[in-house]
């Protein structure tokens, strides 16, 4: 057809976890918090709905200078966006164009391939080791003189694994000083690993780091979408210049900040999906799955060539999960009930398998 271009028309369309076709169907396929908003966060919101007949505060003032606060930077080091996803698509627009490559593990969070395409620059995608885990070695030697960008997804999308804070620490020594390392953090909450990396360590002790974090997970706003970046000035202004104007909306700055100050409610939430977490871990290995250790709110699931066939039967059971055909699935932690039904359907699969 005429107009299309060529390099869209290849792109690969983000895949959405599938959705609940009824309400007994349970949805563990986006990685979304099982709980409702917090009280205290519906209040906000429904104070703020007599406005939504005006534009937001497009520099989000409030919220920038919250989080400024919150990690002991200046506001000009945030830059907000509608979910981390915007927010990472505008560092790869605001840092690389055609000819350069961004490097990222892989499999990873899908969406770093289909940014950097379509900022026009090439991606590199770098396979996990064979525990799941980011190879770090391998990274570092995939960067050439063309590499604009390096993401660091951890706790890893969709493997949950983990890199220790000496072994990115040992990375950043390799990676030249003009590439930028973005370690996305979506999961970070999550993370129980005693060593593990904390990007704002990273962010304080090096020129070249940029953290990635979102409202969506922990926090529970998925559905408001409102995420930030904590970058060296100079990019931060730079990630405002290619942002989408108006893109976080009031509701989900308004949201976000009502989330801030419910910090003890939140993490006696995270508490408990980490909790669960554990106990599906045991669970499944318990009934003989290769579960890795996941310090995500997900676990994965090796399944292998037996992929497709415990999609169907948790599909048949009324569970919806992200599965890759003959890699493995990516299941969500949810309520006790709901993790109930995808541990009895998997231990039934497992006894047939043998
Ligand atoms: C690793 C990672 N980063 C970023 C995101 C983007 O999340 P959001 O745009 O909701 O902030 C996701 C979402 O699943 C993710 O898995």
């Amino acid at each position: 057809m005429t107009g299309r271009r060529d390099v869209v028309a290849s792109l690969p369309l983000y895949k959405q976890g599938a959705m609940p076709t009824s309400a007994d169907v349970v949805k563990l396929s986006s990685n979304e918090n099982p709980y409702p908003p917090l009280p205290s966060v519906v209040s906000a919101l429904t104070g703020a709905l007599g406005a939504i007949n005006l534009y937001p505060d497009m520099g989000a003032v409030r919220l920038r200078s919250a989080l400024a606060q919150r990690y002991g930077v200046a506001p000009g080091n945030i830059a907000v966006g509608a979910g981390s996803v915007e927010v990472a698509q505008q560092i790869v627009h605001a840092v690389a164009g055609p000819g350069d490559e961004v490097v990222f593990a892989w499999r990873s969070f899908e969406a770093y391939p289909i940014i950097t395409l379509i900022a026009g620059a090439t991606p590199v995608a770098v396979p996990l080791t064979a525990g799941d885990r980011h190879d770090l070695d391998a990274m570092a030697a995939a960067i050439t003189p063309a590499t604009k960008l390096v993401f660091v997804c951890t706790p890893n999308n969709p493997t949950g694994t983990a890199p220790s804070a000496a072994e990115v620490e040992a990375f950043l020594t390799r990676v030249p000083a003009d590439v930028l390392v973005v370690i996305d953090e979506a999961y970070v909450h999550f993370n129980r690993r005693p060593d593990a990396v904390s990007g704002m360590d990273l962010f304080r002790a090096h020129d070249n780091v940029i953290v990635l974090h979102t409202f969506s997970k922990a926090y529970g706003l998925a559905g408001l979408r409102v995420g930030y970046a904590v970058a060296p000035e100079p990019i931060a202004d730079d990630l405002r210049r290619v942002s989408v104007p108006f893109a976080v909306t009031d509701l989900a700055q308004t949201a976000a900040l009502a989330s801030l100050d419910a910090d003890r409610e939140l993490s006696a939430r995270v508490d408990r999906i980490v909790a669960e977490r554990d106990r599906v871990t045991a669970g499944l290995a318990a009934s003989g799955w290769p579960v890795g250790e996941s310090q995500a709110n997900f676990v994965w699931l090796r399944a292998g060539d037996d992929t497709a066939r415990v999609d169907a039967a948790l599909r048949d059971a009324g569970v919806l999960v992200r599965a890759w055909d003959g890699e493995g699935l990516r299941i969500t932690i949810g309520t006790p009930e709901a993790d109930d039904r995808v541990l009895s359907v998997l231990a039934g699969i497992r006894e047939v398998i043998g």
